[in-house]
Order: C-alpha cells, then sequence, then structure tokens
C-alpha cells in the first residue's frame, strides 16, 4: 500500500526540499512530487540522472490525479513557501504531512500559522527541526517545543546545517549516497526511521 508524504512549512529556505530528497532517498522505492514551481528537485532530479526517485514536476492542482498513477511504496510532496487552498488539497490528499521547522523566533512567530493550515486538512502530521547548528543540544530545543504544546509531535531526531547537505544537492544525490556513516547520513537515517512509523 503506497503512502504519501506531504513536507510544508509557509517559511521559506527552511529545508523543505532537501529534506524531501533526502528521505526520497533513503526511502528507496519512491516518486516525488514537486509542486513548488521554482522546481528545485526537478532540477536536482535532472543533476541525478536517473529515475530513483522519480521526479515529476507538476501543479498542486495536477498532484492528485499524479499520485493516483504512481507505483513506489512512498511518495514525497515538496511544496512551495505558500499554504494556499491548492496546497491543503494537497495534504488532504497525502497520508501524513511533515512541517519543517527552524529554530528561531521569526520561524517560531510563523509556525502556528503553518499549523493552523495543517489542521484544516486533518491529516496527522509532525514538526521536524532542520538546520540547527551543528553545536546546538537539540533536545533541549525539542523539549521547548514541546512545551509549547503546538498538537503536533516533534520528531525526536533533528538535523543539523551541515555541507553535506549542500554538496549532496549539487550533485543531484542523498546525503547518504556521498557518505553512508556521516553525521547528515545518521540523522536522516534516524529521521525516516522513526517517520515511517508515525505514517
Ligand atoms: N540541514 C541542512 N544543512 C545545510 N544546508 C541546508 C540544510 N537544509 C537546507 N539547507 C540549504 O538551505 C537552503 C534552503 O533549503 P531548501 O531549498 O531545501 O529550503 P526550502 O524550504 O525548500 O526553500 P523554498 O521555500 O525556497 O522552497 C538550500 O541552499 C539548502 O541547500
Ligand atoms: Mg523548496
Amino acid at each position: 500500500m503506497s503512502k504519501t508524504i506531504a513536507i510544508v512549512s509557509r517559511k521559506g529556505g527552511v529545508g523543505k526540499s532537501t529534506l524531501c530528497a533526502n528521505l526520497a532517498v533513503v526511502a528507496r522505492d519512491a516518486t516525488i512530487l514537486d509542486c513548488d514551481d521554482q522546481a528545485s528537485l526537478a532540477d536536482w532530479g535532472d543533476r541525478r540522472g536517473n529515475n530513483s526517485p522519480l521526479v515529476i514536476a507538476v501543479p498542486p492542482k495536477r498532484a492528485i490525479s499524479t499520485l493516483e498513477k504512481a507505483t513506489t511504496d512512498w511518495n514525497f510532496i515538496d511544496t512551495p513557501g505558500t499554504l494556499d487552498a491548492g496546497i491543503i488539497e494537497v495534504m488532504q490528499a497525502s497520508d501524513f504531512v511533515l512541517v519543517v521547522l527552524r529554530y528561531g523566533q521569526f520561524d517560531l512567530d510563523s509556525v502556528s500559522t503553518t499549523l493552523s493550515a495543517v489542521r484544516l486538512s486533518q491529516k496527522p502530521a509532525a514538526i521536524v527541526l532542520n538546520l540547527l547548528h551543528p553545536n546546538t543540544k537539540s533536545q533541549d530545543l525539542i523539549t521547548n517545543l514541546e512545551d509549547a504544546q503546538l498538537g503536533y509531535p516533534i520528531s525526536p531526531h533533528a538535523v543539523c546545517s551541515r555541507a553535506d547537505f549542500q554538496q549532496a544537492a549539487a550533485q543531484g544525490r542523498g546525503v547518504t549516497e556521498l557518505e553512508q556513516s556521516s553525521k547528515a547520513s545518521y540523522e536522516i537515517r534516524a529521521l525516516w526511521h522513526w517517520l515511517q512509523q508515525q505514517v
């Protein structure tokens, strides 16, 4: 039974596309629907030069019909930093919504707007922290977020800012394909392991 995960955030530049690509790589049998007209992941797929994962650039209103044709175990939908009615429909067509959050006051201020849109979709969701400074004690930030009672679980596995993500993106690869034993690879595998249990 195929499962679809939509990756969202009202805030731009928080790592939606980065996590989408890297999760699709570790999920192995995956399709990416790139619903952002910036087409970052369609370009990434071109650099990659193979169809694993298959990356399909579609406007949000074509996402549902495209999903119906997907044959992979996992589908990941990358979305733009706007959360309009079209993206809410994309979330409704998904099994799970992953909200990407960069930890900073302005980001925290905007997360409630993102979560209001997620709530409208009535889909299960979780929040993952990305782009943490590698020296940050991620557990402290996760505990702070839990205390804020945002209404959705926080992934116990945060992702730090690491050069591997940029290098992998430039090569059309995932961090796990650059170096299996890197910290970035470990973080992505841990996030994926946890996420699969939530979906
Ligand atoms: N964990 C990370 N470590 C290092 N760089 C990262 C990480 N996550 C994202 N980046 C970098 O941050 C920038 C923004 O990431 P990305 O494009 O994935 O964000 P986005 O949320 O998809 O942005 P947009 O809203 O514009 O689509 C990119 O240059 C990306 O390579
Ligand atoms: Mg993006």
